[in-house]
């Protein structure tokens, strides 16, 4: 395809893919909530590689309220449209989905919706009750309505990862989830849309987080339990209000004692909650 086009509505999608669809070329999805940054820009560039020159790559611009509770800051969420299409464009999207509330949810808040599991069991969800529930159910209605081959999710919000992979395996959705690295500022600090609230005494505080995955992934030899204990001190020594600090395995079901694995942190600064997190290798054989 050329040139970017801006669909606002289903019918608007359904004709901009019409010939792509007709001519047999892959469609890949990037579903984002806009205030894009070069994260959102490294997704872009692997639903082209999964696509090639032939397939389409659609960008979803959506704030989702369903994913939002009460008091979290969907009122306040970036907004930033114009500087979104732009970077659409210069990344070669053919598409930007962007509807309104209203084409998404027609009769309001849907009556079916996709259940996550347990949100105790959740780390995500045991703090954000509702989150999941709202993040599944977008994305199986843009799945519904893009019907891609491929769709790519950053590693960033990990548990969305897996929590997407795993509806997708339960539902028997035809669709290949892609899973992207985290792209990290210059000083190590997990690109995010919320990192443009941070004062810039908190953006300096925030560099904790990936202060301590580093140092989790220097104990990774010593086991979870070591892990996890190193990069909590760093977060308590930067003073940061920490919602969690966990070692879990690659799939987030149970610790592990040796072999892969990953290192989740969630924490406050102010009114704003990033989370970040890493691969490790646990064990005497890391
Ligand atoms: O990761 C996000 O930006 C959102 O949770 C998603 C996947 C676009 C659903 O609204």
């Amino acid at each position: 395809m050329s040139d970017l086009l801006v669909a606002r509505t289903r019918a608007e999608l359904d004709a901009a893919l019409k010939d792509v669809r007709t001519g047999g070329g892959r469609v890949a999805l990037v579903p984002t909530m806009g205030a894009l940054h070069e994260g959102h820009a490294s997704l872009m560039t692997v639903a082209r590689d999964e696509v090639g020159p032939a397939g389409a790559v659609v960008a979803s611009i959506f704030v989702n309220p369903l994913q939002f509770g009460p008091g979290e800051d969907l009122d306040r969420y970036p907004r930033t449209f114009e500087a979104d299409l732009a970077m659409s464009r210069d990344r070669g999207v053919d598409i930007v989905f962007a509807p309104v509330v209203t084409e998404m949810y027609p009769d309001g808040e849907p009556t079916v919706t996709v259940d996550p599991g347990q949100d105790e069991r959740s780390l995500e969800g045991r703090i954000r009750p509702g989150h999941f529930r709202g993040v599944l159910t977008v994305v199986a209605k843009l799945f519904g309505m893009v019907r891609p081959d491929v769709a790519v999710f950053g590693e960033k919000d990990y548990e969305q990862l897996i929590k997407i992979r795993q509806m997708v395996a339960d539902l028997c959705m035809p669709v290949h989830v892609v899973g992207a690295p985290i792209v990290r500022e210059a000083d190590g600090l997990a690109m995010s849309s919320r990192n443009r609230y941070l004062e810039p005494d908190q953006r300096l505080a925030a560099l904790a987080l990936s202060r301590a995955l580093h140092a989790g992934v220097e104990a990774q030899g010593r086991g979870p339990d070591a892990v996890a204990a190193a990069a909590f001190a760093v977060l308590r020594e930067a003073g940061l209000e920490w919602d969690y600090v966990t070692v879990a395995s690659p799939d987030l079901d149970g610790t592990p004692e040796s072999g892969p694995a990953r290192l989740l942190v969630a924490a406050r600064l102010g009114s704003t909650r990033l989370i970040d997190n890493t691969a490790v290798h646990l064990g005497p054989d890391s």
